[in-house]
Protein backbone atom coordinates (compact mmCIF):
# COMPACT_ATOMS: atom_id res chain seq x y z
CA UNK A 1 0.00 0.00 0.00
CA UNK A 2 2.11 2.64 -1.34
CA UNK A 3 -0.68 5.42 -1.27
CA UNK A 4 -2.72 4.54 1.75
CA UNK A 5 -5.09 7.71 1.83
CA UNK A 6 -4.97 9.33 -1.96
CA UNK A 7 -7.93 11.32 -1.77
CA UNK A 8 -7.22 12.86 1.67
CA UNK A 9 -4.66 15.91 0.06
CA UNK A 10 -5.56 18.87 1.82
CA UNK A 11 -6.38 18.04 5.35
CA UNK A 12 -4.49 18.95 8.36
CA UNK A 13 -1.71 16.20 9.52
CA UNK A 14 -3.51 15.94 13.30
CA UNK A 15 -6.52 14.84 11.17
CA UNK A 16 -5.18 12.52 9.06
CA UNK A 17 -2.95 11.15 12.11
CA UNK A 18 -6.98 10.74 13.86
CA UNK A 19 -7.96 9.37 10.81
CA UNK A 20 -4.93 6.62 10.04
CA UNK A 21 -5.77 5.62 13.80
CA UNK A 22 -9.33 5.31 13.84
CA UNK A 23 -9.33 3.33 10.67
CA UNK A 24 -7.76 -0.29 10.49
CA UNK A 25 -5.02 -0.16 7.52
CA UNK A 26 -6.36 -3.56 6.79
CA UNK A 27 -9.75 -2.00 5.02
CA UNK A 28 -11.99 -3.63 7.01
CA UNK A 29 -14.39 -1.38 8.36
CA UNK A 30 -17.55 -3.08 9.10
CA UNK A 31 -17.42 -2.55 12.92
CA UNK A 32 -17.80 1.86 12.37
CA UNK A 33 -20.58 1.04 9.70
CA UNK A 34 -23.91 0.80 11.18
CA UNK A 35 -25.44 -2.89 9.93
CA UNK A 36 -28.47 -0.97 8.12
CA UNK A 37 -26.18 0.68 6.13
CA UNK A 38 -24.15 -1.66 5.47
CA UNK A 39 -26.73 -3.97 4.08
CA UNK A 40 -27.82 -1.47 2.00
CA UNK A 41 -24.71 -0.93 0.66
CA UNK A 42 -24.19 -4.58 0.18
CA UNK A 43 -27.69 -4.78 -2.00
CA UNK A 44 -27.01 -1.88 -4.43
CA UNK A 45 -23.74 -4.07 -5.69
CA UNK A 46 -25.92 -7.05 -5.68
CA UNK A 47 -28.46 -5.40 -7.95
CA UNK A 48 -25.62 -4.29 -10.76
CA UNK A 49 -24.48 -7.76 -11.06
CA UNK A 50 -28.41 -9.16 -10.83
CA UNK A 51 -29.12 -6.98 -13.51
CA UNK A 52 -26.47 -6.94 -15.38
CA UNK A 53 -26.05 -11.12 -15.30
CA UNK A 54 -29.90 -11.03 -16.26
CA UNK A 55 -29.54 -8.65 -19.36
CA UNK A 56 -26.48 -11.03 -20.25
CA UNK A 57 -28.03 -14.08 -19.81
CA UNK A 58 -31.01 -13.41 -21.51
CA UNK A 59 -28.85 -11.45 -24.70
CA UNK A 60 -26.71 -14.82 -24.82
CA UNK A 61 -29.78 -17.22 -25.23
CA UNK A 62 -31.63 -15.52 -27.32
CA UNK A 63 -29.07 -13.95 -30.09
CA UNK A 64 -25.54 -15.79 -28.90
CA UNK A 65 -22.18 -14.08 -27.44
CA UNK A 66 -21.80 -11.61 -30.24
CA UNK A 67 -24.74 -9.92 -30.14
CA UNK A 68 -24.47 -10.01 -26.37
CA UNK A 69 -21.22 -7.97 -26.58
CA UNK A 70 -23.73 -4.93 -27.76
CA UNK A 71 -26.25 -5.63 -25.15
CA UNK A 72 -23.61 -5.43 -22.30
CA UNK A 73 -22.03 -1.95 -24.09
CA UNK A 74 -25.41 -0.77 -23.85
CA UNK A 75 -26.76 -2.04 -20.49
CA UNK A 76 -23.61 -2.19 -18.26
CA UNK A 77 -23.60 1.58 -18.07
CA UNK A 78 -26.93 2.35 -18.41
CA UNK A 79 -27.69 0.07 -15.38
CA UNK A 80 -24.63 1.51 -13.36
CA UNK A 81 -25.77 5.32 -14.04
CA UNK A 82 -29.33 3.96 -12.98
CA UNK A 83 -28.50 2.52 -9.37
CA UNK A 84 -25.93 5.52 -9.16
CA UNK A 85 -29.03 8.29 -9.22
CA UNK A 86 -31.82 6.02 -7.26
CA UNK A 87 -29.14 5.56 -4.51
CA UNK A 88 -27.06 8.79 -4.77
CA UNK A 89 -24.14 6.99 -4.74
CA UNK A 90 -21.86 6.19 -7.60
CA UNK A 91 -21.71 2.73 -8.32
CA UNK A 92 -19.58 1.01 -11.27
CA UNK A 93 -18.47 -2.66 -11.88
CA UNK A 94 -13.90 -2.00 -12.07
CA UNK A 95 -11.81 -4.99 -13.72
CA UNK A 96 -8.33 -6.36 -12.88
CA UNK A 97 -7.52 -5.56 -16.93
CA UNK A 98 -10.57 -3.70 -18.34
CA UNK A 99 -12.43 -3.51 -21.51
CA UNK A 100 -14.31 -0.21 -21.30
CA UNK A 101 -11.47 2.24 -20.15
CA UNK A 102 -14.11 4.41 -20.13
CA UNK A 103 -15.92 3.11 -17.22
CA UNK A 104 -13.71 0.38 -15.28
CA UNK A 105 -10.25 1.69 -14.22
CA UNK A 106 -9.52 1.41 -10.83
CA UNK A 107 -8.79 4.79 -8.93
CA UNK A 108 -6.25 4.20 -6.06
CA UNK A 109 -8.51 2.89 -3.01
CA UNK A 110 -10.56 0.63 -6.01
CA UNK A 111 -6.45 -0.72 -7.12
CA UNK A 112 -6.12 -1.62 -2.73
CA UNK A 113 -9.39 -3.50 -2.81
CA UNK A 114 -8.16 -5.42 -5.75
CA UNK A 115 -4.75 -6.33 -4.57
CA UNK A 116 -6.04 -7.18 -1.20
CA UNK A 117 -8.97 -9.78 -2.86
CA UNK A 118 -6.47 -11.25 -5.12
CA UNK A 119 -3.94 -11.93 -1.86
CA UNK A 120 -7.07 -13.34 0.09
CA UNK A 121 -7.81 -15.38 -3.01
CA UNK A 122 -4.74 -16.80 -3.09
CA UNK A 123 -4.83 -17.40 0.72
CA UNK A 124 -7.95 -19.46 0.08
CA UNK A 125 -10.31 -17.63 1.02
CA UNK A 126 -14.26 -17.80 -0.20
CA UNK A 127 -14.71 -15.89 -3.69
CA UNK A 128 -17.84 -15.22 -1.66
CA UNK A 129 -16.65 -13.68 1.06
CA UNK A 130 -14.31 -10.84 -0.05
CA UNK A 131 -15.45 -7.44 0.62
CA UNK A 132 -13.95 -4.58 1.24
CA UNK A 133 -15.00 -1.47 3.50
CA UNK A 134 -13.58 1.80 4.45
CA UNK A 135 -14.89 4.98 5.55
CA UNK A 136 -12.69 8.43 5.15
CA UNK A 137 -13.42 11.79 5.16
CA UNK A 138 -12.99 13.90 2.58
CA UNK A 139 -11.25 16.82 2.36
CA UNK A 140 -14.68 19.22 2.13
CA UNK A 141 -14.95 17.00 6.03
CA UNK A 142 -17.83 14.75 4.44
CA UNK A 143 -17.21 11.56 5.29
CA UNK A 144 -17.90 8.47 2.20
CA UNK A 145 -18.25 4.88 2.73
CA UNK A 146 -16.09 3.12 0.10
CA UNK A 147 -17.32 -0.49 -0.70
CA UNK A 148 -15.91 -3.46 -2.81
CA UNK A 149 -17.21 -6.65 -3.80
CA UNK A 150 -15.26 -8.85 -5.61
CA UNK A 151 -15.92 -10.17 -8.97
CA UNK A 152 -14.63 -13.74 -9.59
CA UNK A 153 -14.53 -15.66 -13.11
CA UNK A 154 -17.61 -17.93 -13.53
CA UNK A 155 -17.70 -20.46 -17.04
CA UNK A 156 -19.82 -17.72 -18.42
CA UNK A 157 -17.74 -15.06 -18.52
CA UNK A 158 -14.89 -17.07 -20.22
CA UNK A 159 -16.98 -17.04 -23.35
CA UNK A 160 -15.83 -13.35 -23.70
CA UNK A 161 -12.82 -13.25 -21.01
CA UNK A 162 -11.15 -16.09 -21.95
CA UNK A 163 -7.90 -16.44 -23.21
CA UNK A 164 -8.12 -15.04 -27.18
CA UNK A 165 -6.94 -18.34 -28.89
CA UNK A 166 -10.05 -19.87 -26.91
CA UNK A 167 -12.41 -16.84 -27.78
CA UNK A 168 -14.38 -17.90 -31.50
CA UNK A 169 -13.36 -15.35 -34.28
CA UNK A 170 -16.57 -13.87 -34.85
CA UNK A 171 -16.90 -13.12 -31.33
CA UNK A 172 -12.81 -12.14 -30.78
CA UNK A 173 -14.03 -9.31 -33.89
CA UNK A 174 -17.08 -7.88 -32.06
CA UNK A 175 -14.98 -7.25 -28.98
CA UNK A 176 -11.94 -5.66 -30.94
CA UNK A 177 -14.30 -3.76 -33.22
CA UNK A 178 -16.10 -2.35 -30.17
CA UNK A 179 -13.53 -1.98 -27.88
CA UNK A 180 -10.21 -1.56 -29.69
CA UNK A 181 -7.82 -1.02 -26.27
CA UNK A 182 -9.31 -3.85 -24.83
CA UNK A 183 -7.26 -5.26 -22.29
CA UNK A 184 -9.79 -8.04 -20.39
CA UNK A 185 -9.17 -11.52 -21.87
CA UNK A 186 -7.21 -14.12 -20.72
CA UNK A 187 -9.43 -15.04 -17.49
CA UNK A 188 -10.01 -18.31 -16.07
CA UNK A 189 -12.20 -19.75 -14.02
CA UNK A 190 -12.24 -18.66 -10.43
CA UNK A 191 -9.64 -15.74 -11.27
CA UNK A 192 -10.48 -12.46 -10.22
CA UNK A 193 -11.98 -10.69 -12.48
CA UNK A 194 -12.46 -7.07 -10.82
CA UNK A 195 -14.91 -5.50 -8.35
CA UNK A 196 -18.83 -3.86 -7.92
CA UNK A 197 -17.68 -0.44 -6.30
CA UNK A 198 -19.76 1.87 -4.39
CA UNK A 199 -19.08 5.35 -3.24
CA UNK A 200 -21.70 6.83 -0.48
CA UNK A 201 -21.61 10.04 1.05
CA UNK A 202 -22.37 8.82 5.03
C1 LIG B 1 -21.07 -11.52 -24.29
C2 LIG B 1 -19.74 -11.26 -23.85
C3 LIG B 1 -19.49 -11.10 -22.36
C4 LIG B 1 -19.69 -12.04 -21.39
C5 LIG B 1 -20.27 -13.43 -21.54
C6 LIG B 1 -19.23 -11.42 -20.16
N1 LIG B 1 -18.75 -10.17 -20.40
FE1 LIG B 1 -17.90 -8.92 -19.04
N2 LIG B 1 -17.76 -7.48 -20.43
C7 LIG B 1 -18.20 -7.61 -21.73
C8 LIG B 1 -18.21 -6.31 -22.35
C9 LIG B 1 -18.62 -6.00 -23.78
C10 LIG B 1 -17.76 -5.39 -21.36
C11 LIG B 1 -17.63 -3.87 -21.47
C12 LIG B 1 -18.96 -3.28 -21.01
C13 LIG B 1 -18.95 -1.78 -21.00
O1 LIG B 1 -18.84 -1.19 -22.08
O2 LIG B 1 -19.07 -1.24 -19.89
C14 LIG B 1 -17.50 -6.16 -20.17
C15 LIG B 1 -17.04 -5.62 -19.00
C16 LIG B 1 -16.89 -6.29 -17.82
C17 LIG B 1 -16.43 -5.73 -16.57
C18 LIG B 1 -16.10 -4.26 -16.31
C19 LIG B 1 -14.64 -3.93 -16.38
C20 LIG B 1 -14.14 -3.83 -17.81
O3 LIG B 1 -13.34 -4.68 -18.19
O4 LIG B 1 -14.57 -2.91 -18.53
C21 LIG B 1 -16.43 -6.73 -15.66
C22 LIG B 1 -16.02 -6.63 -14.20
C23 LIG B 1 -16.91 -7.91 -16.33
N3 LIG B 1 -17.17 -7.64 -17.66
C24 LIG B 1 -17.10 -9.12 -15.72
C25 LIG B 1 -17.75 -10.19 -16.32
C26 LIG B 1 -18.12 -11.40 -15.59
C27 LIG B 1 -17.85 -11.65 -14.12
C28 LIG B 1 -18.77 -12.21 -16.49
C29 LIG B 1 -19.41 -13.55 -16.22
C30 LIG B 1 -20.49 -13.55 -15.25
C31 LIG B 1 -18.75 -11.52 -17.77
N4 LIG B 1 -18.13 -10.31 -17.63
C32 LIG B 1 -19.28 -12.05 -18.93
C33 LIG B 1 -18.58 -8.76 -22.37
C34 LIG B 1 -18.92 -9.93 -21.73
Amino acid sequence: MSRPFPSLTGITSAALLALAVALPSYADDTATIDPTVAQATRGIAADLVNQLGQRLKAALSADGPVAAVSVCKEAAPSIARGLSAQHGAQVTRVGTRVRNPNMGVPNGWQKEALAEFEARLEKGDKPGDLEYWKVVERSDGQRELRYAKAIVTQQLCVTCHGKPEDIPAPLMEKIRAEYPADQATGYSVGKLRGAVVVTRPM
